[in-house]
């Protein structure tokens, strides 16, 4: 097999030098962290519905003019993206109260929001990615005052849309976490949507039952976690085959 330069390994990615100028391959792996990778385990087929669910999603946001790295999917754990100058922020677009803001804020897991809440996060490991204001990123320079303007706006068509998209197959979008690159095309540079969205970058209940179909249940031990990642994308209409043919146990052979 030919040797691939690999340019960064993440928590949950690894990125590879793609096969043209520009290009990126992200591939998906089974690896799950939590709490700054205080907490880690390997999930048989999470990275395979990740790629396939992320793909979805980001097929759909281009399709309706949201400007993201994403170019095709390869195959079952990579996909082929533009390479562009990650932002160090993590974007987060809250509904309803869950997680560090229900911690930070005292306000009850499950409560709706009164509007829908973007918050900041600056990516720093070492500083277990603080939060911070428009002030701090501005004054740092982590991002001009129009790139973030861009990146809000997207935010909030990214937030109104997955929110229409998961509801349809009766799925409630609690919060979701997203990242921003730089992408430069000659001396033009775009705000496009980078990274991953998928069940562990995002908080997915079920609209009946609140039922968590998210990482979630890796974070808080309540396990089914890939059977959870499955049924998202089973709703989605996008259960890759391999993986559906697994779980489908045993068939009548007439
Ligand atoms: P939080 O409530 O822990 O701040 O998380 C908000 C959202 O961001 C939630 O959907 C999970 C996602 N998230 C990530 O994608 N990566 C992270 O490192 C963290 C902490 C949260
Ligand atoms: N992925 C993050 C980590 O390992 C945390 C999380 O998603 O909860 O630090």
């Amino acid at each position: 097999m030919k040797r691939r330069r690999q340019i960064y390994e993440g928590k949950a990615k690894i990125l590879y030098e793609g096969p043209e100028p520009g290009t990126v391959i992200q591939y998906f792996k089974d690896d799950t962290t939590a709490f700054d990778a205080t907490k880690k385990a390997t999930l048989d087929g999470k990275g395979v519905l990740n790629n396939r669910i992320s793909e979805y999603l980001m097929s759909q946001l281009n399709a309706i003019g949201v400007p993201t790295h994403f170019v095709r999917r390869l195959n079952m754990r990579e996909q082929l993206v533009k390479e562009v100058e990650i932002i160090p922020l993590e974007v987060v677009v809250r509904n309803i109260a869950a997680g560090s803001l229900s911690k930070r804020l005292g306000i009850e897991e499950g409560t709706a929001l009164p509007r829908s809440i973007i918050e900041y996060f600056y990516k720093s490991d070492k500083l277990h990615d603080p939060w911070v204001s428009e002030e701090h990123i501005t004054a740092f320079g982590w991002a001009a005052p129009q790139d973030l303007d861009d990146m809000v706006n997207l935010s909030i068509r990214i937030n109104d849309f997955l929110s229409g998209l998961f509801l349809g197959v009766g799925i409630k979008l609690v919060d979701f976490k997203l990242e921003f690159g730089r992408l430069w095309e000659n001396d033009y540079m775009r705000i496009v949507l980078a990274d991953e969205i998928s069940p562990d970058s995002c908080r997915l209940w079920d609209a009946t039952t609140n039922e968590k179909m998210d990482k979630d249940r890796f974070r808080r031990d309540l396990g089914g976690v890939v059977e959870a990642y499955s049924e998202v994308a089973k709703r989605l209409g996008i259960m890759p085959e391999s993986v559906q043919a697994e779980s489908r146990g045993p068939v009548l052979v007439r």
